[in-house]
Formats: C-alpha cells, structure tokens, sequence
C-alpha cells in the first residue's frame, strides 16, 4: 500500500541562480509546459525560478495548473531589510516558498533558528512551504545521518503546528547528493524520508504528520527518478540541475505520472 500524503506526486522546480537571461527563464517555462500539462491528473509542479524572473514565469503559467515559488524570503513582512524579500510581497503571485536549502545554510550561513522563522512567516502567510533538510558529506561517512537529520527537522519545524500540516512539505536533500552526480541510495533516501516522518509525527501528532508531504534531492534526474518516486513514503522530488533541461525534466514529469498512474 502507498503511504504517501497525497494521491499526487509533487514535483519541485529548483532553478538556483539560473537562467542569467529572462528571455531564456521564458523559453524553459514554455519547453516544459506540454508535458505537465499532460501530467496534471497524477503530478503537481511548482517552479521556482530566481526572484527576477517570477513575474515573467507568472505571467506564462497564467490559467494553467503549473504552480510557481520562490527560493527563499525573509521573516519580516516589511521593514528596514536590504536586499530581503517577505513572504507578503510573493503573496499575490506565488504558492510556494523554499526555505533552508543546504547552499543558503553552507553558503550565507543561515540557522536553523533562522529556517524556523521563515517556515513559520511563509505559512502565516497563507503559502506553501518546502523545508530542507540534509546531511554533510562528513556526516554521512561518519554514520550521522539520522541524527543530523532529526535535529535539523525538529529545529526548523520549531514554530509548526499541526495546521499548517497540508502545506507543510519537508525535501531531504543530502548536501553530497547535491550538484555531484551522487544521488542517494533509494535505501537510504527511504529510511531517511521514515525517520523524518516519525520525528514530524513527534512534533505535530501522527493524524497531522500523514498530510505533510517528504520529497527526495539531490542528483535527480529522468534515469533515476523512479528510484525514488516509487518509494512508499516519498511524495515526489526537489529537482536542480536537471529542472533547467526542458527536454529531461518533461522525462521527469512523465516518469513520475508513470508511476503514479498505476497506483
Ligand atoms: P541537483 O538536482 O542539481 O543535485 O540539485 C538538487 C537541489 O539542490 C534542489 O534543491
């Protein structure tokens, strides 16, 4: 029996800083757009191009089911923030805001704490949230996986409740799985996605936890995609490098309606 949250699979767009050219944030919007739309019974899909491109993109998805995000946003909803972006300013054209990715944790030093206030003032704002979490490299070697993983949920889930549950969707994204052509041992990913669903059922209840749902990152691309979506307990996939390649990301799309079309 499936045990994921939902009866679709969800699909997740992470353009990072790319592409440099609108024109071209346009052009890859519109090369996927057929085979989505194709999908829409059995997957959901949401872009998240850079912060400058989301207008043009949703002016492109206009009328149709494709969902789009940002990569990230600020706490506050206004105020003296240079260079910040609050969750009310994507309000009017964004679902969806990622929150905590391993380059903002690694790169610009983000907390945990800092996570956990921005997961809370993207769901009081009545979007969606992905919530990333994931282990270094160093720690995989060193058998810490879990407990690097439940201490990083239970942190960045620290001012959930059990409400914000059906918008609440956590990606377990391995930092050494990221950009390296390293994907996950599907074993691994799905003994990672259980213990992070116990550690949710922990925080918020057992009946709240089974609506919020756990993606799988990292290295996913058309070939190994099923490995992951066909695990019970994975609702589907934070896609990368592969999501700027529209010919491989419309495989993705299909793949995964694929599998879930046969449920
Ligand atoms: P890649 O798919 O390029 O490994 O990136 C994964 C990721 O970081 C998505 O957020």
């Amino acid at each position: 029996m499936p045990q994921q949250a939902t009866e679709k699979a969800l699909l997740a767009a992470n353009w990072k800083m790319n592409p440099v050219d609108g024109g071209e944030a346009v052009d890859l919007v519109r090369g996927v757009m057929p085979a989505i739309t194709a999908a829409t019974e059995s997957v959901e899909v949401a872009l998240f191009p850079p912060f400058p491109w989301l207008l043009g993109v949703a002016e492109v998805l206009e009328g149709s089911s494709i969902e789009l995000g940002a990569q990230d946003c600020f706490w506050e909803i206004s105020g003296a923030y240079t260079g910040e972006v609050s969750p009310a300013m994507l309000k009017g054209w964004c679902q969806w805001v990622i929150v905590g990715h391993s380059e903002r944790r690694v790169i610009l030093g983000e907390t945990d704490d800092m996570v956990a206030r921005k997961a809370a003032a993207v769901l009081t704002n009545g979007l969606s949230v992905i919530v990333c979490v994931g282990e270094l490299e160093d720690h995989y070697d060193a058998g810490r996986s879990d407990e690097i993983v439940t201490a990083q949920v239970k942190a960045s889930l620290a001012n959930c409740s059990a409400d914000d549950s059906s918008r609440l969707v956590i990606a377990y994204e391995p930092v050494w799985a990221i950009g390296s052509g390293k994907n996950a041992d599907p074993e691994h990913a799905y003994k990672t996605m259980r213990l992070i669903r116990r550690v949710v059922s922990e925080l918020i209840g057992a009946g709240a936890a089974r609506k919020v749902r756990v993606l799988y990152g990292g290295s996913v691309n058309a070939a190994n995609v099923e490995s992951y979506v066909e695990l019970p307990l994975c609702d589907g996939c934070l896609v990368g490098g592969a999501s700027l390649k529209a010919e491989e990301f419309a495989k993705i799309v299909k793949v995964t309606s694929e599998v879930y079309g046969h449920r």
